[in-house]
């Protein structure tokens, strides 16, 4: 099998799939190709690839022509639509249930798509999705304090206060990954953090987590529309995996908060849970509703390439030397969940029920 790197195409993403050490490792067994520069915004050089045992390629149309198996980092771009076929394994983050454009092209050029955002562990956890999540919510405590200041238009709060003054107040809609990420890095700051969680099990371990310095309330209209008023930030950082993200936060509700309020939608790449949300770019990465600053840049780890590549890179090493060396059919079932489309058909309920389109279980078409 040949194994395919293409250059990320999207607005400032500069990870890479695989760090050289991992492609050493493929390669062993396996022919890899490496668009050139793929690596450069990782840190990584076209000649560490070369010694790693890759052949370096000079277009994207190169890498898919001679490869089966694509290895990327974001979901495929409108102008890679046509290079991609039936032949193609897939294999990067796609979050489908925020594209039905993306989602229609893959489903016709009949190629497997595996998702990282939807693969599981036996706990029915997202390991491929986790380290990225780490990233995004500990950055998105780092946004939120940036955009506070009054330069960046925000309303001008010092996120930890200083002596005599209180800090700022942040609201995080939902607590698990990027939503305790983003809690410690504003706790570290001295921030007052409310998280909010729609399991009963979550706010338990996150009450002990934190030892008391945040507070963790259950997601209902009611306890959010309460808090509004109070907060000084917002992080969105819901996740029903493979589906749309609940929309917690109408565009009415918006005129609750305090001017100038700084809202962080982590979870636009599954369409945000702001109504008023809609994805950004890292060059061009805030826009205003109603006197609400929203930050919604739907690539936020491509932002610190060489520690968000080394952190993917090694979650998803594993997954690939499995894929090289095992039929789809034999994968096991949490691996399979991150089959979203397959020959032609859609796999995910979530995705298909996003847009109204037929649903086929993986298991009624899977030779
Ligand atoms: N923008 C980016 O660059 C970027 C990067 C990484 C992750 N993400 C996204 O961030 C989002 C969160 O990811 P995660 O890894 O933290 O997911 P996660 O599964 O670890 O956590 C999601 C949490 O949301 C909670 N939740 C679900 N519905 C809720 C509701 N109605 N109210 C409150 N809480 C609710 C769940 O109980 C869970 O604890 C995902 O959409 C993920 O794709 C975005």
């Amino acid at each position: 099998m040949t194994i395919g790197i293409p250059k990320e195409l999207k607005n400032n993403e500069y990870r890479v799939s695989l760090t050289p050490e991992h492609v050493a490792a493929l390669a062993i067994t396996h022919r890899v190709i490496v668009q050139r520069d793929a690596g450069l915004g990782s840190g990584y050089s076209n000649s560490t690839y070369k010694e790693a045992g890759a052949t370096l390629v000079d277009t994207l149309q190169d890498v898919y022509a001679q490869a089966t198996l694509i290895s990327k980092v974001k979901e495929p771009l409108p102008e890679e639509y046509p290079l991609i076929q039936a032949k193609h394994i897939i294999f990067t983050f796609f979050h489908f249930a925020a594209s039905k454009a993306l989602t229609v092209a893959m489903q016709q050029s009949g190629a497997t798509c595996i998702a990282y955002e939807t693969i599981e562990d036996e706990h029915g956890n997202l390991p491929l999705l986790t380290p990225m999540s780490e990233v995004a919510g500990r950055l998105a405590g780092q946004q939120a304090a940036k955009y506070l200041e009054k330069p960046q238009g925000g309303s001008g709060i010092l996120i930890g206060g200083v002596t005599g003054v209180p800090p700022a107040k942040v609201i995080v809609l939902g607590g698990g990954v990027v939503g305790t990420n983003a809690a410690a890095v504003l706790v570290g700051m001295g921030a007052d953090v409310l998280v909010f969680d729609i399991s009963k099990k979550r706010l338990k371990e996150l009450t002990s987590h934190f030892d008391g310095k945040i507070t963790a309330m259950l997601s209902t209209a009611k306890n959010i529309g309460a808090h509004l008023p109070l907060a000084d930030a917002m992080i969105g950082a819901v996740l029903v995996k493979g589906a749309k993200a609940p929309k917690l936060i109408s565009k009415d509700m918006l005129s609750l908060l305090p001017p100038n309020t700084v809202v962080v939608d982590v979870a636009v790449d599954q369409g945000g849970c702001f109504e008023t949300t809609h994805p950004t770019t890292h060059e061009n990465p805030t826009y205003t509703v109603d006197g609400i600053l929203h930050y919604a840049v739907s690539n936020m780890p491509g932002a610190v390439p060489r520690t968000a590549t080394k952190a993917l890179s090694r979650v998803t090493f594993p997954y690939l030397m499995t894929l090289v060396s095992t039929p789809l059919n034999r994968l096991d079932d949490p691996f399979k969940k991150g089959i979203n489309t397959y020959k032609g058909h859609i796999t995910n309920s979530e995705v298909a029920n996003a847009f109204q389109l037929p649903y086929t279980a993986l298991s009624n078409i899977l030779d």
